[in-house]
C-alpha cells in the first residue's frame, strides 16, 4: 500500500464505516501494517453512558467478531508486525485462546497489565473488589520478531580501564571450541586510565552475573579452574566488534573472576516492562486530545499508545485501529511521526475523531503526550490522505476490476465535512 513512508508526509486516513468491511477492502488491495491495536468494546453487556452508541450488548457475537476480525488482521500485519489487544478481566481468558488461534501459542509476546485506577480511590462501592487493571494482549507474526527498544547509554565514569600485555607471548589453548589466550601475571597490567573510548568496564562476577548472565555463565564453566590471577582472552566471545572479550580469574582476596566490556557493547537493550502504570493519567483523561474530546468508552491514556507504538513500530510506519474511538492512536502516531488507518463506525465518535485532528492542527491539543520536536515538529506535517486514497491504490489483479469505495456510505453531510478534513 503506498502510504508516505518518510517523516516528512505523515498521513492518516479515518473511514467511518463498519471495521469488518474495511478490512475485506484493505485485504483486496494488498495493505501492509505493521502494528494493529484493537480496543473493541469489552463486551460488557450494559448500556449505559456512551455504550449505548457502541454495540456493546451483543454478548453472543462478540467472541466470534473477534475471531473474524483477528483472522484479516493476521493477513493485513506484515512479517515484522504486531497486534495489541486491550480488555478487561470479563473477557481476557476467553480472548486468549482466540488469538492464539489466529497466531499461533507461541507468537504470543506477552500480557502487559495497565493500572487504570488507584486503589484508594474506589467509586463503585457495591461491587466485590476494586479492580485496579486492564490489560494488553501482544502478539507477533513471526516469534522471532523483537521490539524495538533503546539501548541504555555508556556510564562514561565506569569505562577507565586499560589493558596491556607484555611482547612475550601466551599460553593458547582451545576450550569449549574458543581460542583462548592465557597471561600469567607477570605478563599483563590492568590500569585504571581513566574514560576514552577504548577503555574498558570491569564487571565483578558475582551474584545474578555468575550465573545469569553468558558471559559469566561461560567463565564459571570453564576459566574457574585455570587457577588464581590469569588474564584470559576469549575469541569469538562477542564483545561488540573487538571479537574477544576478556576476563580475569579471582585471587586470595577476591574469589570471583571478572570480566571487561567495550564502550561499544554497552548499548545492552533496556526492555520495555509490563507495569504500565497510568493512574494519575487516568482522572484527566477527559482532557486529553483537546476540547470536545471527552469520551466516555475507555478512552486510552495517550502514554499508553505511545508505550506501544514506540515499541512495535519504527517512524513511518504504517498504524490500523479498527476501533479509532476518540482516535487516541491517530493522535499519538500523529505526534511520534507513524502513518495510521483508523476506523470508527459510531458517527458520534467520528465527531470526537475529527475535533481531535481540527485541535492537533491548530496546536489546541494541550493536554496527553507533548510532541517530540526533534521527531520532526509532527504538527507541521499534518496532512490526511484524500478520501480516495484507498480506491486509487493500484490493486492486484484480482481486485482491479473492483476497486474498493471506502467512502460509500458516507451521507451528504459527512461526505462534505470530509472532504474538507481531508484536503491537504
Ligand atoms: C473502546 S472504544 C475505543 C477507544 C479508543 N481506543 C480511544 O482511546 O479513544 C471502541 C470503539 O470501537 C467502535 N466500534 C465498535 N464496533 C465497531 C465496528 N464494528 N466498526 C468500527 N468501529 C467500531 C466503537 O464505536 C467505539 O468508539
Amino acid at each position: 500500500m503506498r502510504f508516505p513512508h518518510t517523516k516528512e508526509s505523515y498521513g492518516h486516513l479515518l473511514l467511518k464505516e463498519d471495521n469488518q468491511k474495511v478490512l475485506d477492502k484493505l485485504i483486496q488491495i494488498n495493505a501492509e501494517f505493521q502494528l494493529v491495536y484493537m480496543d473493541p468494546p469489552y463486551n460488557t453487556g450494559r448500556l449505559r453512558g456512551a455504550r449505548k452508541h457502541f454495540r456493546d450488548t451483543e454478548k453472543q457475537n462478540w467472541q466470534k467478531d473477534i475471531f473474524t476480525l483477528t483472522k484479516k488482521v493476521y493477513t493485513l500485519l506484515k512479517d515484522t508486525g504486531f497486534l495489541a489487544v486491550s480488555i478487561n478481566q470479563m473477557e481476557l481468558f476467553n480472548l486468549k485462546p482466540i488469538l492464539d488461534n489466529v497466531f499461533g501459542a507461541d507468537c504470543f509476546v506477552g500480557l502487559f497489565p495497565v493500572k487504570i485506577r488507584h486503589k484508594d480511590r474506589q467509586l463503585m462501592i457495591n461491587a466485590t473488589f476494586h479492580d485496579l487493571f486492564e490489560y494488553l494482549l501482544i502478539y507477533r507474526k513471526k516469534k522471532t520478531t523483537r521490539f524495538f527498544t533503546q539501548n541504555k547509554t555508556a556510564r562514561e565514569d565506569k569505562f577507565i580501564y586499560t589493558i596491556e600485555t607484555s611482547d612475550s607471548p601466551p599460553k593458547e589453548n582451545t576450550i569449549n571450541g574458543k581460542r583462548v589466550e592465557i597471561y600469567e601475571p607477570q605478563q599483563y597490567q590492568i590500569l585504571k586510565t581513566g574514560y576514552s573510548p577504548a577503555a574498558l568496564r570491569r564487571y565483578i562476577l558475582a551474584g545474578k552475573l555468575a550465573t545469569g548472565n553468558w558471559s559469566g555463565e561461560w567463565y564459571e564453566k570453564h576459566l574457574r579452574q585455570l587457577g588464581n590471577n590469569l588474564l584470559v582472552r576469549v575469541w569469538g566471545l562477542d564483545n561488540a566488534g573487538l571479537g574477544f572479550r576478556w576476563f580475569q580469574t579471582g585471587n586470595a582476596n577476591r574469589r570471583s573472576g571478572v570480566y571487561f566490556q567495550s564502550t561499544l557493547s554497552a548499548g545492552r537493550p533496556i526492555l520495555p516492562c509490563n507495569d504500565l502504570d497510568f493512574t494519575e493519567v487516568v482522572p484527566t483523561i477527559y482532557r486529553e486530545g483537546g476540547i470536545g474530546c471527552d469520551f466516555k468508552d475507555s478512552k486510552k491514556p495517550e502514554a499508553l499508545l505511545r508505550f506501544l507504538i514506540e515499541i512495535c513500530t519504527q517512524q513511518g510506519d504504517l498504524i490500523l485501529d479498527p476501533f479509532g474511538g476518540s482516535g487516541t492512536t491517530l493522535a499519538v502516531a500523529e505526534k511520534t511521526g507513524r502513518n495510521t488507518v483508523v476506523i470508527e463506525n459510531n458517527p458520534i465518535a467520528g465527531e470526537v475523531i475529527e475535533r481531535r485532528i481540527d485541535n492537533l492542527k491548530q496546536g489546541l491539543d494541550l493536554d496527553g503526550m507533548r510532541y517530540d520536536f526533534s521527531v520532526g515538529n509532527a504538527v507541521n506535517h499534518l496532512q490526511y490522505l484524500n478520501k480516495n486514497t484507498l480506491a486509487a491504490i493500484p490493486t492486484n489483479t484480482a481486485t482491479r476490476q473492483m476497486p474498493p469505495k471506502i467512502t460509500a456510505d458516507y451521507t451528504a453531510a459527512t461526505r462534505t465535512k470530509h472532504s474538507l478534513l481531508f484536503s491537504k
